[in-house]
């Protein structure tokens, strides 16, 4: 329990990372009020700025938000697809200058030792602030940097899917694409809900017009002209959903090879990634069954609240016949128990029901009920960087180690 009396999250989720939310956490010294969904009641001092529904962004002084860095490309160059080839740390450092994902080793290293520390420690107060929070972030973290999130032998497709509405697969998603980007991985997070909610928690353009992921859908855009880098964070891109998504399901249901057409967009270009997550809109319709064909891992982020386990059933269902029929190599490898709150029996018993369920598929990291996690998103910002030692981050941070352990454990999963 903290100072504020607010949860702190399960036993396990208190271990490996050695410290206590207090101290670094926002969670007992900010003062910021947040109403649901509408941001922020009162905006105080600090660089954070806070949305209001809607899009908008209130920046008295110095924004944490969409202002930074100037004006961005719409689209940006993905990475080079050869993902051995890359430098892999698990602390990683970048420069000022040279783009958002320029990384240099955890040693800090690149070529010439001492001329690139100086550099880069003349240049480190122009970092803008975003990426002031994605250090800071990793700091908190990781502290001595000695773990690390090792990279996949492939690329790891995740469908991350649950028909129910509000189980928190927008913020897993989000959450644990950032906590991976940031130890080395390169991630891309596809939106495919037409609510575009993993667009704003990534703080990427979305607005109409804005090339997205129903281009390729029902288009046939290819992935890399619609991919955006995520501002601030290294090695993490999106493809937003935009406002046209929303009738992308009723326009699939007469076009040619309906269930197949995002796999089809991302052929040729999964490799330049380690993981790739899509976010998939509370249904099972054509949009999901897309999703679940261009994946071969199913993540089911479960809500520990009664009904809990109401349409798992169905989703698994679904999962089976799309595996029977278009893709043999599709496997529920990940279920994810969100919203835990200790102080309820209830919790607990959906726990032992998920386990009993889904076995070892269940990660033993379990994601607390946590303020921080919901004000996040209010600043177009993962938890991750928003409170780095929030229970919310630190549960999160050992969920997306425990995936990428597994991941290297497996070999080449998919
Ligand atoms: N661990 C958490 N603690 C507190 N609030 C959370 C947590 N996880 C998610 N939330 C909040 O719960 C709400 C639903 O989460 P989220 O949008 O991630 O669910 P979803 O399954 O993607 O929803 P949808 O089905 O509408 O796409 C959001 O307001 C989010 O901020
Ligand atoms: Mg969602």
């Amino acid at each position: 329990m903290h100072e504020n009396g607010s949860y702190d999250g399960p036993t396990q989720c208190q271990s490996s990372l050695g410290m206590g939310s207090t101290g670094v956490s926002r969670e007992t010294h900010d003062p910021l009020t947040i109403v649901r969904g509408f941001g922020v009641s009162d905006v105080g001092g600090g660089s954070r700025a806070a949305r209001f529904g809607f899009g908008f962004t209130v920046a008295p002084q110095q924004p944490g938000g969409l202002a930074v860095g100037g004006p961005r490309a719409m689209v940006n160059d993905p990475p080079d697809a050869d993902p051995v080839s890359q430098p892999t740390s698990a602390m990683p450092v970048y420069e000022g200058s040279g783009g958002p994902n320029t990384i240099v080793s955890a040693a800090g290293h690149r070529g010439k030792g001492s001329e690139i520390d100086s550099v880069r420690q003349a240049r480190e107060p122009e970092d803008p602030p975003l990426a002031q929070e994605a250090k800071r972030a990793i700091q908190i973290l990781n502290p001595s940097g000695e773990i690390q999130m090792p990279r996949p032998p492939k690329t790891r497709v995740f469908c991350v899917a649950n028909q129910k509405g509000g189980v928190g697969k927008t913020t897993s998603v989000v959450n644990i694409a950032v906590a991976l980007a940031l130890h080395g991985n390169r991630v891309l997070v596809i939106d495919l809900d037409p609510q575009g909610n993993a667009s704003t928690g990534l703080d990427v353009p979305h607005h109409a017009a804005i090339p997205d992921v129903y281009d390729s859908v029902v288009n046939e855009t290819a992935i890399s002209d619609v991919v955006q880098a995520v501002s601030g964070i290294p090695n993490l891109w999106c493809v937003p959903a935009t406002i046209d998504l929303a009738g992308a399901e009723i326009e699939l249901v007469s076009m040619v090879a309906r269930e197949s057409r995002l796999l089809r967009a991302l052929q040729g270009h999964s490799a330049a990634y380690d993981y790739i997550f899509i976010d998939c809109p509370p249904s099972l319709g054509l949009l999901t069954v897309n999703a679940l064909v261009a994946a071969q891992e199913v993540m089911i982020p479960i809500q520990c609240e009664y009904y809990a386990l109401e349409g798992v059933q169905q989703l698994s269902n679904n999962i089976q016949l799309v595996k029977n029929h278009l893709n043999p190599a599709l496997d529920v490898t990940t279920v994810l128990l969100t919203m835990y709150d200790r102080r309820t029996r209830l919790a607990d018993a959906v726990e032992q029901d998920v386990r009993a369920h889904f076995g070892d598929r269940v990660l033993t990291a379990v994601i607390p009920r946590n303020v921080r996690v919901s004000e996040a998103p209010s600043y177009g910002q993962s938890v991750m960087t928003y409170d780095p030692g929030s229970r919310g981050a630190t549960s999160y941070f050992e969920a997306a180690l425990e995936i990428a352990t597994r991941g290297a454990n497996l070999g080449a999963v998919g």
